[in-house]
């Protein structure tokens, strides 16, 4: 399949976050957008071709999640991660992160340790803290440019009661996907201190060539603690639509994550949500074939862009989604500085590495989900304001 991942779209006054959130979250709208984590790309024609035929129909009623949508997720997951699942797993939730917010409510009292693991995704600190938990962190470790999980202190964190993980993998920002080795010593820990995991694994789809991402889920045995977090959003990107399914095996950890979402009466039953979900796992393979095949000769540009004209700064390569998670801690910058530097002087909208918790101080997280000469215009402008700066 060919598909223009070239093709200029405007997104501008369409109250998308990434260009029309600008001016609030730079203070400027004179910045490129690379930070949300959504791509400028058009979906899948699948999708779109779904989502018009259904609004062909013009009643928009209460919607029953249909059965070739359990169907659909059933068969993406035997397909593209060899995990076999059954239907009676599945529970869908209106997104990702409100599930992370469920699961600590779920398994966890106030007062109760969860472990988080940064750098990560900020959700992840605030799905804890605004539910009046203890924050175990136990931040990941650099080590040759490259990120491991602290084994060790992770078990320390549940010999001190933390009862339970959220887990991100591939992990946002650093990109690692982890090893099917590193997954296995998670859930022996997780054994052996009754630790329960939610494995936040959004970004799945989106891992590049030598790589293989490895669901937990597929390495867990009845009994385990697991409960899995996927949607097409952010391989599809339709993350505006909002619908995310839980594949949870055993039957209590499923029961206490759908009375949590009943106790609000939390579902989404948007029709529209449930068709582009279901179009994009059920007929989108090439087109998120073709969009890893762009995104990886973008990363590998980008990275080589980095390593020749870019001696300051210095990417963490990602095995796994479309974000780049830059070491500018040889500028010698704080981290105000570092956000003026990029926003003032090279005009670029990126999320500060601080955001991210400890260890993300002295970095930045650049989406490359848009046209590759955009990528290139920014790391130009980069290389031009280092010049100045000099
Ligand atoms: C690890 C991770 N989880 C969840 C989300 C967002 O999920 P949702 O929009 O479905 O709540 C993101 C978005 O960047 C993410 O990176």
């Amino acid at each position: 399949m060919t598909v223009d991942f070239d093709q200029y779209i405007n997104r501008e006054q369409t109250s998308c976050v990434k260009f029309d959130g600008r001016q609030q979250y730079f203070g400027t709208s004179d910045v490129l957008p690379l930070w949300v984590a959504d791509m400028d790309f058009a979906v899948p024609e699948c999708v779109t071709h779904a989502l018009q035929t259904r609004i062909n129909h013009p009643v928009f009623g209460y919607t029953l999640y249909p059965e070739s949508l359990y169907q659909a997720v059933v068969d993406w997951f035997v397909r593209r991660h060899k995990w076999k699942i059954e239907r009676e797993w599945i529970v869908f939730a209106p997104g990702v992160v409100p599930s992370l917010f469920a699961a600590v409510q779920a398994f966890t009292k106030e007062g109760e340790g969860v472990i988080v693991q940064s750098p990560v995704y900020f959700p992840f600190f605030s799905a804890v803290t605004t539910n009046h938990r203890t924050l175990f962190n136990n931040p990941l470790r650099e080590v040759n440019g490259r990120y491991e999980i602290d084994f060790e202190h992770l078990e320390d964190c549940a010999k001190q009661g933390a009862s339970l993980l959220l887990l991100c993998t591939p992990h946002n920002p650093v990109g690692r996907v982890w090893r099917e080795d590193e997954l296995l010593r998670l859930l022996d820990i997780s054994r052996r201190y009754n630790l329960t995991i939610l494995s936040d694994d959004i970004h799945c789809d989106l891992v590049y060539s030598g790589v293989t991402h490895t669901m937990l889920g597929r390495l867990s045995q009845p009994g385990d603690k697991i409960v899995t977090t996927v949607a097409p959003n952010k391989s599809f990107n339709i993350p505006g639509l909002g619908l995310s399914a839980l594949i949870i095996p055993n039957l209590a950890e499923r029961n206490a994550m759908k009375q949590v979402f009943e106790r609000l009466h939390v579902g989404n039953y948007n029709p529209l949500s449930m068709v582009a979900f279901e179009a994009a796992y059920r007929d989108g393979d090439e087109w998120l074939d073709a969009l890893m095949i762009y995104l990886e000769q973008t990363r590998d540009i980008a990275a080589d862009f980095i390593a020749r004209e870019l001696p300051q700064i210095k990417l963490i390569k990602p095995e796994a989604t479309y974000l780049l998670w830059l070491d500018c801690r040889a500028l010698g910058l704080n981290d105000s500085a570092l956000r003026d530097f990029f926003v003032k002087g090279c005009k670029l909208g990126m999320n500060p590495g601080s955001v991210f918790g400890e260890g993300g101080s002295g970095f930045m997280r650049m989406n490359i989900g848009c046209r590759r000469s955009v990528i290139m215009e920014a790391l130009v402008s980069i290389r031009e304001n280092i010049i100045h700066q000099s």
